[in-house]
Formats: C-alpha cells, structure tokens, sequence
C-alpha cells in the first residue's frame, strides 16, 4: 500500500514515515507544500523525508497559486474569524489537501495522512477537504490515531536515528504560511503569560524607535495589484508587506480562541501583510461599496470566515457565498495610502475612479449640494415608529 503524506519536516510528520511504513508495511510518498513560508528551506524539507525512509518526496511550488486563489478570496471578504484571526492556517489546508489528492493520483496512493493531533481544527480541515475532493481516499493521522505524546514521538524518533535534532528543541508548534504565522503551546498555554520578543519571526518589536513607512496599495476589483505603483502579482504584494509592516510590528495578534472541537485555546499569530492588506481593502469598500450592500456584507464575511475556520472551503454554502463577495467587488477600485509604525496600520488616504464620496454633498463650507430642507420631514417620518411606540409605553405607566 502506499500512503501520501502531508509533510512539514517537524517532528511529528518525520515520525510519522517510519511509523506508517511499520505499522501499515506501507510505501510513504511525503508532500510538502511552499505556501512561501519564511526561513524554511524547501530543500532541507525534501531531503529529511527521504532521510527518515520515504519512498518518494516532492515539494509543490504553490506560493503563486496560495495567494491567489486562498489569500486574496479572504482579503475580499476581510476574513478576521473572532474579530481577529486572518486564518492563515485554516486557508492552507484545503490547499495542501487539492495537492495531496494529485500526488495520490501520480503515485498510486491509496491513504492519505497527516500529522495533526485529536483536539484541533486542522484534522476537521484535512478530512473534511478530502471529503469533498476524493472520498475514496483513506486517511490515517498517527498522532491522533495512536495517541503520541511529543516523549513518545521523541522516543520513536531516537530509537530509528531519525534526523530530529532541530525539530526537539524546539518548544513551539509552529505553523507559518505566507497569509502569517501562528505561535502555540509551550509557556502561552498558561493564558496569563505574555509573549516573549524571541517567538516572534515575521515581525520586529513594535515599541522599537524606527523611522513610520508609507505604502500605497492598488487594488482593482478587490485585488491588490500594485504597491506604490509597482504592478505586482498577489504574492509578490503579501510578501513585500510581510517585510515592511513586519518591521513595524504590525499584525501581532494574541488571543484566546473557540476551536471547532470546543475547546478554547491560546493562540498568538503575526500577520503583518495580511493585517495591513485588510486594513486597506475595508476602508476602499468603505469609499466604494454602496451603504445597504455594504451592511449585509459584513454579515457574509463574518460567515465566511467561520465556514473558512470550521473546515467547510469546499462546501456550498462558501460557493454562494463567493459568489455574493465577488459581486460585491466589482467597483472596489482605487488607492489606499498608509502609514506603518508602531504595530499600527493607519490609513490617511483613499483615491477611487468608483467613489461614492461626494465632496459637494459632503461639505460643510461653501459648495454644499445637499438640501437640508429635504431632510427635516425624513427624520420625522424616520422616528414616526418609535414615537407611537413610546405614546403606547407611556399609557401603560
Ligand atoms: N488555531 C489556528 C487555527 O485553527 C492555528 C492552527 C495552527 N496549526 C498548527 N498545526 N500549529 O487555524
Ligand atoms: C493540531 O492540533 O494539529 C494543531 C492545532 C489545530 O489544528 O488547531
């Protein structure tokens, strides 16, 4: 049999091939997926999963393809789950899932595997994604299934030599895509305990001096396509502003979170290109996208967002719904200007072919257009509801 395996090169999918290729006597095709990660050598990946006994490695370049087709849809929908999570990692996995599924079909896999735990949201991903996209596929998740702890997988890990020596020491479960990175366990499960400068990696210390960056950002129909003027693809734009706003510390994140399995659970992110992309998309619908449209609109994202982080990418409800947030695009065109500093992300101007600001109805000086006389008798027919209402209140004492 042979098994295809989302591999990260951490510590529980390297365990994760020799245990397979024992428990199941099974072949191990590792799959890891560029989803432009920062600081981890593709390479390095390939060649550890060949080194702990897999059959076949293969590295899919899926950086352009990410932000294109996962990033930029949240960026539309101004994905913020809880207000504030931009789901870096919930938008990776049906991704890696769409990879894992070709890879099944080139080498004649039959199972699919992957290294999440029993108590989080990426297992619901992974299966619910490969529901969707080939049923027929088994799946097996070691440390889940055969309940590891990180002692026991330690201790696998030594007793088949296994190249592990830089995956133990570290303390964190780290999972980092171009959309952000995500910090959990360790110390941070204590929920009182604040985050120390070295977890950090994307961004610098917001309360350093530094000198305020100003960007401004293209977007044409709710795709970012330039940066000060520079045409650029949508990776090329996440990954400049995972730099710049990263070294203004902006996009920190740190908060206690309701996973799809029930639990609450600490969890600190950074996020400086998506948190400053986000930003500046909100305030161009703002100028752009008309009041009523706009209103409901908040509704669908929130809904999006919770679909995206409860594993349902591939469902229909999302697709209707992408369908209403691509409509809702259509005249989201225009520059955003912004300051980077501090950890902040500040708009201070918006220019748009498709504004529906009018100065002339807008002004208070000389050159105003707006009739005021029009709207003494709006308000009173406005309150006229509330008013019955409260002449019936008051006879009830
Ligand atoms: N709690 C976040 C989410 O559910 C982050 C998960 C990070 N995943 C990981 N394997 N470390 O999307
Ligand atoms: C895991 O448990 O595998 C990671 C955390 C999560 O999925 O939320």
């Amino acid at each position: 049999e042979r098994v295809v395996l989302a591999f990260s090169g951490g510590l529980d999918t390297s365990v994760a091939i020799p245990f397979l290729a024992e428990q199941m006597d099974a072949e191990v095709i590792a799959v890891a997926v560029d989803l432009g990660q920062g600081g981890e050598d593709m390479d390095v990946i390939q060649k550890r999963a060949i080194d702990c006994g897999a059959v076949e490695s293969v590295v899919v370049d899926a950086k352009e393809e990410f932000a294109a087709d996962f990033c930029v849809p949240a960026l539309q929908a101004n994905a913020l789950y809880m207000d504030r999570y931009p789901l870096l990692s919930s938008l990776s996995r049906p991704l890696i899932v769409k990879h894992l599924v070709a890879a099944a079909k080139q080498f004649g896999g039959t199972t699919v595997s992957h290294g999440c735990t029993g108590k989080g949201n990426d297992q619901v991903r992974f299966e619910a994604g490969l529901a969707a996209l080939a049923p027929e596929l088994k799946v097996v998740a070691p440390a889940r299934d055969y309940a590891w702890t990180r002692d026991k997988a330690i201790a696998f890990a030594e007793d088949k030599g296994l190249p592990i020596e830089t995956t133990k020491k570290n303390p964190y479960s780290i999972d980092q895509n171009l959309w952000g990175r995500a910090i959990e366990t360790g110390f941070l499960e204590d929920i009182w305990n604040g985050p120390t400068e070295d977890i950090f990696a994307y961004t610098s210390d917001p309360a350093q001096p530094r000198e305020a960056d100003e960007v401004v950002i293209t977007f044409k129909e709710g795709v970012p396509v330039a940066l000060d003027g520079r045409a650029l693809s949508p990776f090329q734009i996440i990954d400049e502003l995972n730099r710049r706003a990263g070294a203004q510390g902006v996009g920190r994140i740190d908060m206690v979170e309701d996973r799809l399995v029930g639990i609450k659970s600490r969890e600190v992110y950074e996020a400086p290109g998506a948190i400053a992309l986000i930003t500046a998309h909100m305030e161009l619908e703002n100028v752009t996208v008309e009041r009523d449209l706009a209103r409901f609109k908040r509704g669908v994202d929130q809904r999006w967002s919770e679909l995206v982080y409860d594993g349902l990418w591939f469902s229909p409800l999302k697709d209707a719904l992408d369908t209403f947030i691509a409509d809702a695009q259509k005249y989201v065109s225009g520059d955003i200007r912004m300051t980077l500093h501090g950890g902040r992300a500040v708009v201070t101007g918006r220019r748009s072919e498709e504004s529906l600001y009018d100065f002339s109805l807008a002004t208070y000086d000389t050159g105003d257009t707006f009739d005021q006389s029009l709207a003494k008798g709006f308000v009173q027919l406005w309150s006229l509801p509330s008013k019955i209402a409260a002449a019936r209140d008051a006879r009830h004492g």
